[in-house]
């Protein structure tokens, strides 16, 4: 049975627990001088991207390197698909050679899952951010550093913090996966953003909705500022960037209106002046590099539980549960 991570939505309670806690477990690696698994050793990943990444793609890569695996790095910019190849034809020769996973990132939504529901690869399909659909360890990794911070219940989810994300929701595939995972955390979610940045049908997701930010600030735990994604906008959203920073951008200011514990996070990559100001962004109260770090860690876990390693640096250990982290096919 092929066992893919597609959608947050697809994570139980248990599974994200699961993952969360493994990723706490090898987190303790990157304190050591050596900070490599043998796990995944003779296994092949193969990091599939289509669009542009910093962040996802370094830390991907990093993770692999410290579970053992053979990495293979393939970017649609310098391939056959430039020629026209097609996503199957790709997927077919990444399956001649052997790939027991497939980390892909995709212009289109839906492109993750299509491979996940092919017979064209045997190995597992990592979702590394899919159009504007989703960016399932993006939402692992954030509930991640705030489970860190914001002190868990004995249950260990995130039950009853309030988390507000604010900005281009319409486009944001970290927001679609955020919602999914923190409300099966127990969580409760609130957009900020302005009308015309928010998807038709939100009703019917599971958050609440405001367009005036100083309101909520106060009621905040986690506050998660998003990048306006001008590369998928067609029309004028809003009227001048400088009326959507006042409105919807975070300085100092504002952000002394969040409660004293709460955190500022970024998904990253931030535009500084635009969504958050440079004061914020270096301020101790904000994430975003720890993100970052704890990204290696999430990813680490979810390759570790889907390739089904059993054995940690200091030898044998209860073996993994690897039909945790699986799409409903
Ligand atoms: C985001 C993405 O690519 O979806 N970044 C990330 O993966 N860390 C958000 C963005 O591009 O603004």
């Amino acid at each position: 049975m092929k066992r893919h991570l597609v959608s947050a939505a697809d994570l139980s309670r248990d599974d994200a627990l699961l993952v969360l806690d493994t990723a706490e477990e090898l987190a303790q690696l990157s304190g050591r001088a050596v900070k490599k698994l043998p796990t995944l050793r003779g296994r092949t990943v193969v990091n599939l991207f289509f669009e542009d990444s910093t962040r996802t793609k370094t830390s991907f890569e990093v993770a692999e390197k410290r579970l053992s695996a053979d990495v293979i790095n393939f970017s649609a910019k310098g391939s056959s698909v430039s020629k026209g190849e097609s996503l199957k034809d790709t997927a077919l020769t990444l399956q001649a050679m052997g790939a027991d996973a497939v980390v892909i990132r995709h212009h289109a939504s839906g492109a993750p899952a299509r491979l996940a529901q092919s017979d064209w690869l045997h190995g597992s399909v990592i979702n590394a951010g899919d159009g504007t659909h989703e960016h399932p360890t993006q939402a692992l990794l954030d509930a991640f550093t705030m489970r860190r911070h914001l002190n868990p219940g004995s249950g260990k989810d995130l039950a009853g913090r309030r988390v507000t994300i604010v900005g281009d929701i319409l486009h944001s595939r970290v927001a679609r996966s955020n919602v999914h995972l923190l409300t099966t955390l127990g969580a409760q979610v609130t957009f900020v953003a302005p009308p015309t940045l928010l998807p038709i049908g939100i009703e019917q997701w599971p958050c609440e909705i405001s367009y005036d930010l100083d309101s909520v600030l106060p009621k905040t735990d986690a506050l998660m500022m998003l990048r306006v994604q001008r590369e998928r906008m067609n029309a004028a959203f809003f009227p001048t960037e400088r009326e959507y920073s006042r409105r919807y951008g975070l300085d100092g200011v504002r952000m002394a209106q969040l409660p004293e514990h709460a955190i500022v996070m970024h998904p990253g990559p931030m535009v500084r002046g635009m969504e958050i100001t440079a004061e914020v962004a270096d301020s101790p109260r904000c994430t975003v590099v720890e993100q970052v770090a704890n990204g290696v860690s999430v990813r680490m876990a979810v390759l570790y539980l889907l390739l089904g390693g059993a054995v940690f640096a200091d030898g044998p250990t209860e073996p993994a549960r690897t039909d945790s982290v699986e799409t409903a096919q």
